[in-house]
């Protein structure tokens, strides 16, 4: 931070005590400057649209209007400004429902100067990057393909085998030019499930990130023997990091340009990384198991995405492994989640097994098998069709005859308030 161009900073906070400790605390903060103080979030959305600061260090617990409320107006209307949350609480919760506002860090009170001083410099930081790396913008002329994420908020739930074989099929029956992105950054294994010798992966595309282009793309990504090809995950979890939300957003853009379709296996988590590459997919395969904590997850999801306003058909709940549901009908689960199960493959161990073990993507291995079927009908009807032919919503149901279902409906609607 320069004093030339020092960092715009406004206070809000319901405690008296806590405005002046931050304000004094920064006073003596060389390239900081604090532009004013708010007693509640809704005066503090009012001092944000006039002096358009270029950090709100907010509390989450206030009267009139909170911090999560005024994260979002600030959000919709000053998009410049970035949002510190602060709040005695740390739980996940809490954190989630910040993010979603769009704060970009969390500060757990007490905090010290250290901490606010590195936390603001973060920020500052990647308000630097952002400026250096807008997205990018839609050039007049230039083709976008269809982006496809298959995503699933609980681990083990099939998304990398899925992604892979999904890939590899609307290749075969389109002959389209099809690209497969690792976005798993941490623990990717795309390039296990394909037989990939990892050489180059998304990393190399971070030194370049201001000048991707198709031949750069060219160099870094992984030809598979069918066709596809494979941005592959960094090759250590540590890396992962290097891979801000902001890159991932520009990297899949670019990918966009240079492929009509752009397949994307994710992590279970809503990370900034994750939330950005769901926010500019086309459509989001929800991929979900017969299981209580999958299925209250991906309720808990549905309730997610409702919230960032993407439409029902945007969402396609696939259910993997489909004939092991314990008894469990399919017409509950989709009264259990509101929303209809729009695909389904069978659950075929031996097949993944053998494909696993043997590098070679089941689609290919295995043609005829079942699973191998789906995953094709599965790739027809993202590609066929613009959105499911089934209408999406359900209505749930008031009287489901499974008794957890119930609680569980009920421990989702208070976890999303
Ligand atoms: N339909 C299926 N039938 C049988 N086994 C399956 C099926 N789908 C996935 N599997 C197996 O389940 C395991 C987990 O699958 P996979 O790695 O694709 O899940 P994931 O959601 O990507 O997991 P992670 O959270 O680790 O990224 C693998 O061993 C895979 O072979
Ligand atoms: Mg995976």
């Amino acid at each position: 931070m320069t004093t030339q161009n020092p960092l715009r900073v406004l206070i809000v906070d319901d405690s008296a005590d806590t405005r002046e400790n931050l304000m004094r605390l920064l006073a003596f903060e060389d390239g900081i400057e604090v532009i004013g103080a708010a007693p509640d979030g809704r005066l503090g959305v009012e001092a944000a649209r006039r002096g358009k600061p270029d950090i709100v260090l907010m509390d989450l617990t206030m009267p009139t209007m909170d911090g999560i409320a005024a994260a979002e107006a600030i959000r919709v209307e000053c998009p410049s400004t970035h949002v510190v949350m602060m709040s005695v609480h740390d739980e996940p919760e809490a954190l989630r429902r910040a993010m979603l506002a769009g704060a970009r860090e969390f500060l757990v009170k007490p905090f010290g100067p250290d901490e606010l001083v590195a936390t603001l410099n973060r920020v500052a930081e990647r308000r630097a990057a952002d400026r250096a790396v807008a997205p990018v913008p839609a050039t007049p002329g230039v083709q976008h393909g269809r982006m496809i994420s298959v995503f699933g908020p609980k681990g083990g739930v099939g998304r990398t085998t899925v992604a892979c074989n999904l890939a590899v099929a609307i290749r075969q029956t389109t002959g389209q030019r099809v690209a497969l992105v690792d976005a798993n950054l941490q623990f990717g294994d795309v390039g296990i499930v394909l037989g990939l010798k990892p050489t180059k992966s998304i990393v190399d595309l971070v030194p370049h990130i201001a000048e991707i282009d198709a031949d750069l793309l060219g160099e870094v990504v992984s030809r598979h023997h069918s066709g596809i090809d494979v941005l592959l995950a960094p090759p250590r979890p540590e890396m992962a990091e290097l891979v801000t939300a902001d890159y991932l957003k520009r990297i899949l853009g670019k990918m966009r340009e240079a492929y009509d379709v752009v397949v994307v296996d994710t992590a279970p988590n809503f990370s900034e990384t994750m939330l950005a590459t769901l926010d500019i997919s086309d459509r989001i395969l929800v991929l979900l198991t017969v299981e209580m904590h999958t299925i209250k997850n991906t309720r808990l999801f549905l309730e997610v995405a409702g919230q960032l306003g993407y439409p029902r058909e945007k969402l396609t709940l696939v259910l993997n492994r489909a004939d092991s549901t314990g008894g469990i009908e399919i017409t509950e689960i989709e009264r259990a989640l509101g929303h209809r199960v729009n695909a389904r493959i069978v659950s075929d161990g031996r097949t993944t097994t053998y494909a696993l073990n043997h590098g070679e993507p089941f689609v290919i291995a295995n043609k005829k098998a079942d699973i191998s079927r789906n995953v094709f009908e599965l790739a027809n009807l993202v590609m066929m069709r613009a959105a499911p032919v089934e209408e999406a919503r359900v209505a749930p149901s008031g009287i489901s005859r499974l008794l957890p279902f119930r609680l569980m409906s009920r421990s989702a609607a208070a976890g999303a308030r």
